[in-house]
């Protein structure tokens, strides 16, 4: 039986990671190409549209990303075939520290101190405590419940909101539309990382930023289909939105005309809030693939039907 390795990865990654995991796996044999036969398990990372077509022997599909949207969107991806997500440490650590760095940002004044620099222009801002900045967190899974725990570690008034109920330590969670008005009214920032399904898609819109307090701010680490992007901008332009920091777009990379690159209340990442490290994803996938070889559950499997 063979391993798929169906990836976007320049030809140096692929090679790296290649050899990690026959280091680690040596009694696997891992191939690239899709026309090979006896592929039962295949690892994909940004898959081009149609690597997975055609495989009658596939078991397992382990994607090496936390958010499987694009995967689920591709046709030809077998829809019976098992799809397990990542679910890594490693990755929620490092969600957990662009949101503390936006946070911090946003809640000590730092994006607009950057623009002061540029102008030469010395002017304090009003200084709050932690504990005045209440932080809504939409989606608390692995990433989203990490994110919330730190920012209640560091003092913030945190509150989770997820579409199925969740326990965070310090953390107010609840469910529910009401809940999400009510909440998104009262927010000083919002952090979205939700997964991207048919429910979320289009989350913000002018509805929403209208309901929302003028001096909040926007933190969207989890996919750009959350965000009428246009809406978002007609929002800061009318003043309804403090500022947004976006690591993900509707396009991406985000196209150069693109107006969200030049916008003054807008902070861009090029989707880098939590790149997957393949040193200890891998030692995820790793957990599956043996599991697999062993009759034993696979982990993370996404439900399908909920669409993560
Ligand atoms: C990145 O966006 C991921 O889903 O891993």
């Amino acid at each position: 039986m063979s391993i798929l390795l169906a990836t976007d990865f320049e030809p140096n990654e692929l090679a790296d990671w290649r050899r990690m995991l026959e280091e680690t796996l040596p009694d696997e044999r891992f191939v690239t190409e899709h026309r090979e036969a006896g592929i039962d398990i295949a690892l994909v990372a940004n898959p081009p549209p149609g690597a997975l077509r055609d495989l009658p022997g596939l078991r397992l599909i382990q994607s090496m990303w936390a958010g499987v949207d694009k995967l689920l969107a591709d046709t030809t991806v077998p829809p019976e075939v098992p799809l397990a997500r990542m679910v890594d440490p490693a990755m929620s650590a490092a969600m957990a520290e662009t949101a503390l760095w936006a946070v911090l940002g946003l809640h000590r004044g730092y994006f607009d101190y950057a623009r002061q620099q540029q102008a030469r222009e010395w002017r304090v801002l009003p200084q709050r405590r932690a504990d005045e900045v209440h932080v809504v967190v939409l989606g608390l899974g692995a990433m989203g419940a990490a994110c919330a725990r730190q920012l209640a570690a560091l003092g913030y008034r945190v509150s989770g909101w997820a579409t199925r109920a969740a326990a965070v330590d310090g953390v107010a969670a609840h469910t529910g539309e009401a809940a999400l008005s009510t909440l998104l009214h009262e927010a000083d920032i919002v952090l979205n990382l939700l997964p991207l399904t048919a429910a979320t898609r289009g989350l913000f819109d002018s509805e929403r930023f209208t309901g929302m307090k003028r001096s909040a701010s926007l933190v969207n680490l989890a996919r750009g289909a959350h965000v009428v992007e246009a809406d978002l901008i007609a929002a800061l332009d009318r003043g309804l939105l403090q500022r947004a920091v976006l690591d993900v777009f509707a396009t991406e990379p985000l196209p150069a005309e693109h107006p969200l690159w030049a916008h003054p209340k807008v902070t861009v990442l090029p989707h880098a809030a939590a790149q997957t490290d393949l040193r200890s994803a891998t030692r995820v996938a790793v957990d599956n693939v043996r599991a697999l070889r062993a009759g034993r559950p696979v982990a993370h499997l996404v439900d399908r039907g909920k669409g993560y």
